[in-house]
């Protein structure tokens, strides 16, 4: 059953995503999934007890299920590799994250990028916060999880879980896979460069759920009405002729990229379509009716996945987690004779 190999990714339970994060990593990330589901465990898990590190908002265990079912609604196809749980119904997760506390050297958690931006300028800063990396490694080595698709901020986590496994097969036994190099994750996921859907109103930053401005950001629920009219309210240039150029041309080439991704197509064909065009209200106009007709197509899936569906994914997924996790855990705890 663990003779295949694993890809495994933590979805934090956070259902409302932007166009951005959809096209540039949910997508893929079911790609990915559909094309390795034969030869490989897909293990997707959402990490509930890294969520409480910090307030909540919402109800989380309903923004489990909705989070999960946009995978569904995405078009993950549900094969018997495919593995759907919930960290904290598996506890080996928490228990061998402290046993690799006692590897982990307090200096490699202190120079975490993100443990630093989180408690920048804060009196008191929870140990969750500081402790997350390790749960994170736990998560990972438990599986013996080769592939971890995630984006560039948890590069140096991913590090870190490949230092503490090295450390522990070293001083202890050899039992842990090590999750490749960040650089060859990219590679594995075969997007190329890491495909970054742009603010609509200022498209030199990344698309961002946390920007103010609603005409920033395309969400997973908007109406059509609403996608037409930030699309077309969106920050163009004054060169005025269409051709791909992130650098002077961001907002127009971030059109036709969304374009290409919505249907489905090479971007090399969108931008050949429109190089030389004049009329930018023609473009906005045709990617206005793409994104609308292709949002609506992903929220009437999502309306026929029921809450139980996921539900009983879950219990299956719970239960593979546990005897996978318990198996290595006890491997682990031998090695340091616990049991
Ligand atoms: N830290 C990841 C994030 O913020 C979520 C996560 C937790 C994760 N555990 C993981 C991702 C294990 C991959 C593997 O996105």
């Amino acid at each position: 059953m663990t003779e295949q190999p694993t890809i495994l990714t933590g979805i934090r339970a956070n259902s409302e995503l932007t166009l951005g994060n959809f096209l540039g990593a949910l997508i893929p990330m079911v790609r990915l999934a559909n094309t390795h589901s034969n030869n490989y465990h897909i293990n997707i898990f959402t990490p509930d007890l890294h969520s409480i590190i910090s307030d909540i908002d919402g109800e989380l265990q309903q923004n489990i299920i909705k989070s999960l079912k946009n995978y569904l609604a995405a078009g993950l196809n549900l094969t018997e590799n495919v593995h759907f749980y919930r960290q904290s119904h598996v506890p080996a997760h928490s228990e061998l994250c402290w046993i690799l506390n006692c590897v982990t050297s307090m200096g490699d958690l202190n120079r975490m990028t993100q443990y630093k931006d989180k408690s920048d300028g804060k009196d008191s800063v929870n140990v969750g916060i500081f402790d997350y990396p390790v749960l994170m490694a736990a998560d990972i080595l438990l599986y013996d999880a080769e592939y971890v698709p995630v984006g560039e901020d948890q590069f140096q986590h991913l590090e870190l879980t490949r230092r503490v496994a090295e450390k522990f097969n070293k001083q202890y036994v050899d039992i842990f896979t090590l999750p490749v190099e960040p650089k060859k994750q990219v590679e594995f996921m075969q997007v190329g460069e890491a495909i970054r859907i742009r603010d609509l109103q200022n498209p030199e930053k990344k698309m961002s759920k946390s920007t103010k401005s609603e005409n920033s950001k395309i969400m997973l629920t908007d109406t059509p009405e609403q996608v037409k009219k930030k699309i077309m309210s969106a920050t163009t240039d004054s060169v005025g002729k269409i051709s791909f150029d992130m650098f002077n041309q961001p907002g127009i080439s971030n059109l036709l990229q969304i374009d290409a991704l919505v249907n489905d197509m090479p971007l090399q064909d969108v931008i050949s379509t429109w190089s030389g065009e004049t009329h930018y209200g023609d473009l906005k106009q045709k990617v206005a009716e793409d994104v609308a007709a292709f949002l609506g197509e992903f929220q009437r899936k999502l309306a026929t996945i029921s809450d139980d569906e996921v539900l009983t994914l879950l219990q299956k997924g719970e239960i593979y987690a546990n005897e996978v996790a318990n198996a290595k855990l006890l491997e682990v705890q031998k090695a340091f004779h616990l049991r």
